[in-house]
């Protein structure tokens, strides 16, 4: 079997679906862009979204030509409730995606029914919850299409990558038409991702954690690097000309080695995660409603808190790899966001959590994380 056709298979092994739903991609905005493309979505189309995402997602939206439609989130879920997205669909809706934020999946069930009744399709953004379930389904497999990232700090890491699941057989034919016209990975793309790769496995310890991220994001800024965004995709609506990659060996052989342990990661994650939940609500501190976290992979947790400049500086010196992810409605992009068609003034509550939020790592020892807390606790909303 080929290293392709062997991720697949670890990959719908894990998941219990059949090897023939599942497809590869250089990044997970690429299996969005080859689903939005099968499901025949083009100029004139709307797709709602959370208007909290990553600007990738808009932006595929906006090269295939249609129109981003965002919803604001509930600030308690991350995610976008049914009636707020019930009041965004027009008769141009085509397709309605449900985003895991963090992996937490909220009214999926209840989306997808609205989703139905309407004739739109549905997509899930699971880009931060492979491997996590709600109401005992895996993330992403009651929607049409769903599509995962391997990238860094994903649930599991490929360097870069991503996955597609179609679970609408009407869908496949379409996706494999389009898949067999893909990029391939040029040797300096593959090599770069290798040497990134080994780099991340074997120099990446704590304290040389924050050295290499501003190393990483300032070559990937420039171009010099494999990085997560290219310039182009952060400054406008620019498709890179090379965008519509397929995935490499080299993100296929670390994608099968990094499934393999899975379970002992997100089980670590997990306890780490209740730990911090745990001391969250006895402190009465904000915490993700219980309700949601029953069969959550805990990627991240998320926090809010008041001086996030501050609240990073100290995790810094306390060597805490602490994210910062999502610190604009539209992340990373910092300036005006009317070029993917998003008005901040309509999203308060997007706003306020991106204003506040960071994300802390769940792989560290828990004492480690809870003794950070307490000694910033008046800082946590
Ligand atoms: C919510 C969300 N959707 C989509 C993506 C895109 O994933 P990828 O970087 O694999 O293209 C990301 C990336 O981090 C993300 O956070």
């Amino acid at each position: 079997m080929n290293m392709e056709l062997t991720y697949q298979s670890k990959i719908a092994e894990y998941l219990q679906i059949d090897v023939e739903q599942v497809s590869l991609y250089w990044k997970g905005r690429v299996a969005l862009y080859t689903m939005l493309k099968a499901m025949g979505v083009g100029p004139g189309d709307e797709v709602v979204l959370p208007a909290f995402t990553c600007v990738v997602v808009p932006n595929a939206i906006l090269y295939v030509g249609a129109i981003p439609v965002y919803v604001d989130i509930n600030p308690d879920s991350l995610c976008c409730d049914v009636e707020q997205i019930e009041k965004a669909i027009s008769p141009k809706t085509k397709v309605i995606l449900i985003q895991n934020m963090l992996g937490l999946s909220v009214q999926v069930s209840e989306i997808i029914a609205l989703a139905k009744k309407h004739s739109i399709f549905t997509i899930e953004d699971c880009t931060h919850g492979f491997g996590g379930k709600h109401q005992g389904v895996f993330n992403g497999l009651r929607s049409d299409a769903s599509f995962f990232s391997s990238q860094w700090n994903k649930p599991f890491s490929t360097g870069i990558g991503g996955m597609l699941v179609v679970n609408n057989q009407e869908l496949l034919q379409s996706v494999y038409s389009l898949q067999s016209k893909l990029i391939k990975p040029n040797a300096k793309d593959r090599f770069i991702l290798f040497v990134l790769i080994w780099a991340r496995t074997y120099l990446l310890k704590g304290f040389t954690y924050w050295t290499f991220l501003r190393m990483y994001r300032w070559l990937s800024k420039k171009g010099l690097v494999v990085g997560s965004s290219s310039a182009s995709e952060l400054e406008g609506i620019h498709m890179p000309k090379d965008y519509v990659k397929g995935m490499s060996k080299v993100q296929c052989r670390a994608g099968i080695k990094a499934i393999s342990t899975l379970n002992q990661v997100i089980s670590k994650r997990k306890n780490s995660g209740i730990s911090v939940h745990e001391w969250l609500t006895s402190q009465g501190k904000t915490a993700v409603p219980t309700e949601h976290l029953a069969q959550h992979a805990f990627l991240k947790y998320p926090l809010l808190v008041r001086d996030r400049e501050l609240f990073l500086q100290q995790a810094e010196k306390g060597k805490i790899p602490m994210g910062d992810w999502f610190i604009s409605p539209l992340h990373p992009v910092l300036d005006s966001l009317k070029p993917w068609g998003l008005e901040v003034s309509n999203f308060p509550n997007a706003v306020f959590v991106s204003k506040h939020i960071v994300n802390l790592p769940l792989d560290l020892p828990v004492h480690r994380l809870i003794n950070f807390l307490e000694l910033y606790k008046n800082e946590i909303i």
